[in-house]
């Protein structure tokens, strides 16, 4: 069964995804709150990593309050975009180290079908 990780899943997006989540028998969803999953938090990102082997990720954590955002712009861009950068960087390094495991082509261009990478 594949697993996906659903981050900051308790506000809007999150509880949207949680209450569609039965409905896909094939798929396993484990649903993090803020406090179960900082993604800003190393330690946090590296122990749910190192316990589990995600094949997706909604990563519905966001730093939303515009208001508050414009009085702490730093804060904002750390969860909207430099963890984001991060957080996808450990995906993909995952991703290469499974598909180099495998011995697999995982790459392919969208409409031609085309191999990009290959292990
Ligand atoms: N709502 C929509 O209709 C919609 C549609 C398309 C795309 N989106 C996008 O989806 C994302 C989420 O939107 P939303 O409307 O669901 O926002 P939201 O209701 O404000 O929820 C944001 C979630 O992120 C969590 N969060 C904040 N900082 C975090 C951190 N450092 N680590 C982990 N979780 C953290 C929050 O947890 P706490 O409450 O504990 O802080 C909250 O659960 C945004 O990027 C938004 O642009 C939303």
């Amino acid at each position: 069964m594949k697993k996906v990780l659903v981050t900051g899943a308790n506000e809007q997006l999150g509880q949207c995804i949680q209450k569609i989540a039965s409905t896909y028998s094939n798929l396993e969803f484990s649903l993090k709150n803020s406090k179960d999953f900082d993604i800003t938090n190393p330690e946090s990102v590296k122990a749910t990593f190192d316990s589990t082997t995600f094949d997706f990720c909604i990563n519905c954590a966001a730093y939303t309050n515009v208001e508050q955002a414009e009085k702490t712009p730093a804060k904002a861009f750390k969860v909207n975009a430099k963890k984001v950068k991060s957080f996808l960087f450990i995906f993909l390094q995952i991703m290469f180290l499974m598909a180099k495991k495998r011995g697999v082509f995982i790459f392919r261009h969208a409409q031609s079908n085309k191999r990009i990478w290959h292990f």
